[in-house]
Parts: C-alpha cells; sequence; structure tokens
C-alpha cells in the first residue's frame, strides 16, 4: 500500500509541476501579449510598429541595467529619467541611439526604436 502511495506521488508530483508550469507560462503569455506586438501599449506614434520583444532581449543582452546598476544603485531603473531630463519620445529615442553610438554598440535604427519603445512602456510613459 505504501508503496503505491509512493508510486502515486511518484507520479503525481512531476504532473503537479508541469501543471503549475503550464499555469505559470499561460499567465506570462497573456502578460506578454499586452506588451508585444506592433508598439501596443506605448501610444506613441514614433513607436508604432516596434517590436517591444526585440527590444526587450536587446536590453537583456546589452547589459544596460548592470551598467546602470554600477552608476546610480538599485536595479539599474533608477537612471531613468531621474532630473526629467527627458522629456519627449524623440529625446528618449536620441538618448538611446547616442549610447548605441557611444558605446559602439552597434544596433540598427530599428533595434534602437524597439529598445527606445521599451523604455517609453516599462519607465517614462510619455502621453
Ligand atoms: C557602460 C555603461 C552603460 C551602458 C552599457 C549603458 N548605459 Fe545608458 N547610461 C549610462 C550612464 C553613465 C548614463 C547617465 C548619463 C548622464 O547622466 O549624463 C546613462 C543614461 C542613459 C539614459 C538616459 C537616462 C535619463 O533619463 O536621463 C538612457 C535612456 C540610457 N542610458 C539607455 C541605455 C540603454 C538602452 C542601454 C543598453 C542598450 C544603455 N543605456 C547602456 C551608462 C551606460
Amino acid at each position: 500500500m505504501s508503496t503505491l502511495i509512493a508510486r502515486c506521488r511518484a507520479v503525481l508530483a512531476p504532473a503537479a509541476v508541469l501543471v503549475g508550469l503550464i499555469a505559470a507560462l499561460s499567465a506570462a503569455t497573456a502578460l506578454r501579449a499586452q506588451g508585444t506586438g506592433t508598439g501596443a501599449g506605448t501610444g506613441i506614434a514614433i513607436f508604432d510598429g516596434a517590436d517591444l520583444a526585440l527590444g526587450e532581449r536587446l536590453i537583456r543582452e546589452s547589459q544596460c541595467d548592470a551598467c546602470h546598476a554600477r552608476r546610480m544603485g538599485g536595479d539599474g531603473n533608477d537612471i531613468y529619467n531621474p532630473k526629467g531630463r527627458i522629456s519627449t519620445p524623440g529625446a528618449l529615442r536620441g538618448m538611446v541611439e547616442y549610447c548605441n553610438t557611444e558605446l559602439n554598440l552597434g544596433f540598427f535604427p530599428e533595434e534602437v526604436t524597439a529598445i527606445a519603445a521599451v523604455l517609453q512602456r516599462d519607465h517614462y510613459r510619455f502621453r
């Protein structure tokens, strides 16, 4: 009997993990659906059609947060507009372009737009 329970557990535990995983995944997908695609959620004309998923990936891969955190502390997000210096979507995109050039990141224009669109959505929230 106890072996049966043990076997059930062995079968059920991974199944439960799987169910949890699937639930988490679909929740993540649902969340994503609001943000990905064609600049949806930014509400800003110059970011129309921006590939937000691409922007998120580039920000992650480019160590933006790591370097910003070294300068500003925290999680690296405190660097975004502490002084309200950047006040328009165009200025934001320009700043990303500037970093791109200065740091030799080699982004294409549509990649700069994608990154700026993500920063708009997550931090600057211009209207
Ligand atoms: C090597 C370090 C470093 C890296 C890597 C870096 N940055 Fe920066 N970034 C800075 C510093 C330093 C400042 C602040 C400049 C200042 O205050 O004059 C800054 C400022 C900014 C600002 C302006 C913030 C504001 O509102 O005033 C933006 C936007 C920005 N970075 C975007 C990015 C993005 C996007 C990436 C990655 C693709 C990136 N940076 C990678 C160092 C870095």
